[in-house]
This record gives C-alpha cells, structure tokens and sequence, in this order.
C-alpha cells in the first residue's frame, strides 16, 4: 500500500500516520496545518500527514479531511512501508491503542502517544519492543498535557539526582478545587459545573478518584529515579469526600486544598508514590495554580526546585506536545524512552505510604449533642494520635458540626484509621476527611 508521492527534490518527508481524530487528533491537524513551514524549517524536512484513522469514517469533525488517506483497517498503518511515525491518539490502557502500539513498534515504526494509561500500564513493555527495533517511543503529551515536562526531566535534568517530584496532575480536580475555593461552592455543584464547562466527564470517576493522576505520576518516578514502572505501587485517593468547610478551613488554616500526586526516593524507606488531596501552604507556587492548569516540581541535586506550570489538556497545548515529539524524531533525536535502557532500570522496594510521617488536617461532621468531644479525643490517644489544634464551628455544612483537628506528627495510617472509626461510629454525619499538612 502507498499513501506517499515522493518528490526528488526535497529532503524526505517524515511520513505521519495518525490514529485517533478525537480532540487531540484534531489539534495535531490543526497544528500541523497552521505551522506547516515552521515546522518544515525546525524538524529539517516536512512532517506530512500520509493516513488517517478512526471509528467512523463519516463522522463531522469541523475540519476537513478531504485532502487525506482515510484507512479503514488500523493494522495497516503497521504495515505499510509508506508510514515513519504513527501517532496514536485512541485512549484507554488496553485494547486497539495497545494493539496498535506493539504492531506499530514491534514492525520498527517510530510510535507517539498520548495516552498515559498505556503507557502507566505497559509502558516498560512498549520500551522494551521500541529498544529491540531501535525506533521512539515519544509520549510527552501523556504527563500534564502541554507542560513539556518529559522532555524537561529526560534531558535538561538528565545530570541531577531527583529525591522528590510531585504537583498537581489533574486538571478536572484542580478545576472544581479552585471553584469550590472562589465560590464557595460544595463538591457536587462544583463538578457539576466542571461537566458544564467540558472539563469533566459525564463519569468523572478517572479524574475525580485521582486514578488519571496515577497515571502521570508513575511515569514521572520512573523517569525521575530510574526505576520500573509501577503503576500498581501508587496508593491514590480523590476529591469526592471534600465539603466547602474543607476548603474555608484549610484557608483559615493558612493553606490550600490540592490534589498532589507525590513520589520520593528514600534508600531506606523505598519508592513512595501517592495521590492524595493535600493541604498546601499558601505560599508555595502550587497553591497559586488556578483553574484546570497543571503544574510539576522536581527537586534535582544540583539544580534546585524546577517548577513547571501549564495547560494540562485540552487540544492546542496537546498537539503542541504531541508534534514536539513528531519534530524531534524527525531530526533523528530520540533514545530510551525512560531515560535509559529497560534493563537499566531498577526495582526500588515500595514505601509503605500508610507509615509515612507528617501532621495532618481531619475534618469530621458529627451530630451536636453531649460526649462526642469527649469520645473524639479518646479514639485519638487510643489511636496514639496527638492533636495540636481543635476548631469546632457551631451549626456546620450537612446538618451536624464540623469539628478541625490538626494532629502533630504522626504515621498516615494511624491517623486515618482513628477518622476511619470516628467515621463509623453513630453521631458521624458526613464521610471524615484526612488530609496530609505538606510541609514543602
Ligand atoms: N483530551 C485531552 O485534553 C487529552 C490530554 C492529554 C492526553 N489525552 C489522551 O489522548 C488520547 C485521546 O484523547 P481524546 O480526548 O482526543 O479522545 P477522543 O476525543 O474521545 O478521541 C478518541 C478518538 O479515537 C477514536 N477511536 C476510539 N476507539 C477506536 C477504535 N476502536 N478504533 C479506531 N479509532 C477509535 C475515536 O474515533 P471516532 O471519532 O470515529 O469515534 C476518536 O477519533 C487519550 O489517550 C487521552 O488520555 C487527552
């Protein structure tokens, strides 16, 4: 099969194959078309879009296609000799994507990709196929979306050691986060109007349950540390059990509320890797991060805190990331995927995240009436939890009382499980909710 004309005199054209034209695969069309001759100048030859393919050929996208190959049969792209690079832009962990990328990688194709729940799930394997045929493996538009952080870790701070990366990796819950703190607002109508906006789901359990970013974030332990990807290793939490009080009192409290995905390197404790909702000191830039923007910090040995903010999804900052990769195989830049070869890679034992150390902000919502006060502080100290501060605020959200405790240091899972049982017992009202204090 031949979807390209050659013309003898022009340097070869990187031939494109693009599968998926949903919302990114139309950016990239976009892109390219806007910034044809750049794009030609920057990458040493033209970039040509030779086929495209997705579900329905006669489906409306508001472009027009006219000009292209449509090919029915995904496989082909493969196969055929006329293709350098395919770009898949279909979704999910398994299925046609990752058919697509062992055919395209396995048949020495150059493969980009934007989705980070294949590469989280099989992204060692991918490396492995793309290592054994010495062709890329690209993905950096699967990590916080235009942010080119990919790049950023993989080379400018290819010479650092980096202890700890973490920031805010969804920009759904970073949405309704910001909303709830200008508004007022509570969870539900937040999301609500997050749907409204097209910047949730209808089902937002993947971005809301914080299960998107444990995608992103165990692409970046292993790209930071060097170590196997595990998505299995991150224990994640999401944002559904937060209240307006949560985020009114985490500000009284001198702090934000964040979805942070953290990993850290410790030699003695392990690999830790954790999504979880946090509260961030005001004063530390991911607390300035508005809206449905997404941001990372890398803390490197020799450079200091790197910190990167950005549009983390959404069609324009998408295909800007997705052609960056296009450009860089068409110079011929390219090398092992997570920074160095599979092999190279170690296993870090996991981090018990339950063990970890720190002070921690629980909300509670408990019926008012006589010895819950008393009961709260005795599941504490039996827990071995010790409470610096206790805010109780008359007539709170949800029919009951909102009670704050702020706890000294102590281990995630001891202070978790106290909630958990204050949470269960008969004058709880509302889910409790736990939050690590960071100190960053
Ligand atoms: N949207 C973002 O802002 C964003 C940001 C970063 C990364 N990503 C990642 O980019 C990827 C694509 O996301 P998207 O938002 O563009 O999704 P989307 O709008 O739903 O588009 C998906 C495309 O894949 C095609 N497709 C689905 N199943 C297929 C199948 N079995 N065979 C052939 N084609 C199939 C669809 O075809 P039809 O159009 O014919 O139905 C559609 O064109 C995902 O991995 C996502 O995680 C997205």
């Amino acid at each position: 099969m031949s979807f390209a004309a050659n013309n003898p005199d022009q340097p070869r054209p990187l031939r494109v194959a693009l599968a998926g034209i949903g919302v990114v695969g139309g950016g990239v069309i976009r892109l390219l078309e806007a910034n044809r001759d750049l794009i030609t100048r920057r990458a040493g030859r033209p970039v040509e879009i030779v086929a495209l393919n997705a579900r329905d050929r006669n489906k409306d996208r508001g472009i027009d296609l006219s000009a292209y190959n449509w090919v029915d049969d995904m496989g082909a792209l493969a196969q055929s000799d006329d293709v350098d690079v395919i770009v898949e832009m279909i979704g999910g962990a398994d299925g046609p994507a990752l058919t697509l990328a062992r055919q395209a990688l396995g048949a020495g194709k150059a493969l980009v990709t934007a989705n980070k729940a294949m590469i989280a799930h099989h992204g060692l394997d991918l490396a492995r196929i793309a290592e054994e045929k010495d062709t890329p493996l690209k993905y950096e538009a699967a990590v916080a979306g235009g942010i080119p952080v990919i790049k950023a870790i993989r080379e400018g701070a290819s010479a650092n050691e980096i202890a700890r990366v973490y920031g805010i990796l969804n920009g759904t819950c970073n949405y309704i986060l910001t909303l709830m703190e200008r508004e007022g607002a509570g969870y539900d109508e937040a999301l609500a109007a997050a749907q409204a906006e097209g910047y949730a789901e209808a089902d937002p359990t993947f971005d809301v349950e914080g299960i998107d970013a444990a995608h992103k974030l165990s692409i970046l332990a292993s790209l930071c540390f060097g170590t196997k990807l595990d998505i299995n290793a991150v224990s994640t939490s999401g944002i559904r059990n937060l209240i307006a009080d949560d985020i009114r009192e985490a500000e009284a409290l001198g702090h934000r509320v964040r979805l942070i995905g953290m990993a850290e390197r410790d030699a003695e404790r392990g690999l830790y890797q954790r999504v979880q909702p946090c509260l961030v000191p005001a004063d530390h830039p991911l607390a300035y991060v508005p809206g449905a923007l997404n941001a990372v910090v890398a803390e490197g040995n020799f450079v200091g805190r790197l910190f990167f903010e950005g549009a983390g999804a959404g069609a324009g900052p998408t295909a800007s990331a997705i052609v960056a990769d296009i450009i860089d195989i068409a110079r011929d830049e390219y090398g092992p995927a997570f920074a160095m070869p599979v092999e190279a890679l170690d296993q870090a034992p996991i981090a018990d995240a339950g063990a970890r150390i720190g002070k921690h902000y629980v909300r509670l919502v408990v019926e008012d009436r006589i010895g819950v006060l008393a009961e709260i502080a005795t599941t504490m100290r039996d827990a071995g939890v010790s409470i610096e501060s206790f805010i109780q605020r008359g007539n709170g959200s949800n029919n009951g009382v909102v009670i704050v405790l702020v706890t000294h240091e102590g281990p995630a899972d001891a202070i978790q499980n106290a909630a958990a049982s204050l949470g269960s017992s008969d004058f709880s009202v509302a889910p409790p909710m736990v939050m690590p204090i960071l100190a960053l």
